[in-house]
């Protein structure tokens, strides 16, 4: 098969993750015959830098033209303490999250039983934790209208939401809980007892309900989700919420598994489709080659999945979780003894090229 994937490497720690994932994408081309072939765009603070603009046309031009779009990180701190900075990285990914209609964040909360160790929480409340989080993507406060008056002294963000923008979402949510895989339960997060858009949120998830007579649904606030994250996360299958409790939950589920540098995301909307790791741009790390690599390359195996390559998928998730259990982990998961961001997915390659001995196996 012959597929072309928009790369942008993005800010930080980006481009050493994101090489690491083409290495992969290569080495399983070889293995299983596929042709992938890469179109290197800018967006973030690169792209300011060199454009002026945080998603110059061409990015978008490329995205829509290719089957996929395999994204780094964006952020740059000379941006995050001014806050009267007019052009700002991520004004690039929400500009492109919206050209691509991008309405879907799939985050799946992976944990490893190699690395229980490093979990926050102790080793029997991990066991069989296993869930999946449907993020609103181009909606809601992130999107809503902004204002601020001119002697700053007062400044306002809209949230609103329409009833298809939940009804697209809620449909993918319920049909994923129905996979063969899933334990079938829904959990709709929201602030119900506060907001008329949670209020909303909530209507339309039960008007839908009734369709999908298979799959259990709660439901429960964000707050209360929050805590019952920590407390109880084993009670999640799918997690299905709008755009900024979607970010803060995403963020705060990821830490389960030991380090924010292991999860995946898939953006899903009308047409092509994005995939990135959920950490941001890590500027500390930048350049130094200590970045884990897993959130990236786990996020070009969903990509060979989307591609229906699931046997391909299926061998990087094997070769990433050999790597985990043999201890060729970086440093936010060791901090003594550690591997570069380069000898992992070199590792991994190895792996898939089954240059590793079959004992070790
Ligand atoms: C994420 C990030 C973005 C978001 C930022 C970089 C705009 O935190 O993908 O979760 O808030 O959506
Ligand atoms: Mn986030």
């Amino acid at each position: 098969m012959k597929k072309s994937i928009t790369v942008i490497l993005g800010d930080g720690i980006g481009p050493e993750v994101t090489e690491q994932s083409i290495k992969i994408l290569n080495a399983v081309g070889e293995q299983f015959g596929h042709e992938f072939t890469y179109d290197y765009q800018l967006m973030g603070a690169v792209a300011i830098d060199e454009t002026g603009n945080p998603l110059p046309d061409a990015t978008i031009e490329s995205a829509l033209k290719t089957d996929a779009v395999l994204f780094g990180a964006i952020g740059h701190p000379k941006y995050d303490n001014d806050p009267s900075a007019k052009v700002r990285p991520e004004q690039g990914l929400l500009k492109l999250r919206s050209s691509l209609q991008l309405f879907a964040n799939i985050r799946p909360v992976i944990t490893y039983p190699a690395l229980s160790h490093l979990s926050p929480l102790k080793p029997e409340k991990m066991e069989g934790v296993d869930f999946v989080i449907f993020r609103e993507l181009t909606g809601g406060i992130y999107f809503g209208e902004k204002k601020i008056n001119e002697e700053k002294t007062e400044a306002s963000d809209l949230c609103s939401y329409t009833r298809p923008e939940i009804e697209r979402i809620a449909h993918l949510a319920f049909q994923y809980a129905a996979r063969p895989e899933r334990r079938k339960k829904l959990t709709l997060v929201d602030k119900a007892n506060v907001l008329e858009t949670s209020r909303l949120w909530r209507k339309v998830v039960q008007d839908i309900a009734p369709s999908y007579p298979d799959i259990a649904v709660d439901y429960m606030f964000v707050d209360n989700a929050a805590m019952q994250i920590i407390v109880n996360p084993k009670q999640f299958d799918v997690v299905l919420t709008e755009n900024m409790f979607g970010d803060i939950i995403s963020d705060e589920s990821s830490v389960l598994s030991g380090s924010l540098g292991l999860l995946p995301s898939s953006s899903v909307g009308t047409g092509t489709v994005l995939f990135e790791p959920i950490h941001g741009s890590y500027p500390q790390a930048a350049g130094k080659d200590i970045a884990n690599p897993i959130g990236s390359i786990l996020s070009a195996a969903m990509m060979l999945e989307h591609f229906q390559m699931n046997e391909e998928a299926a061998l990087v998730r094997k070769a990433v979780a050999w790597t985990l259990a043999q201890g060729f982990v970086s440093q936010d998961i060791d901090n003594v003894n550690n591997y570069g961001t380069s000898v992992i997915g070199d590792l991994i390659k190895d792996f898939i090229e089954q240059k590793i001995p079959a004992d070790v196996n």
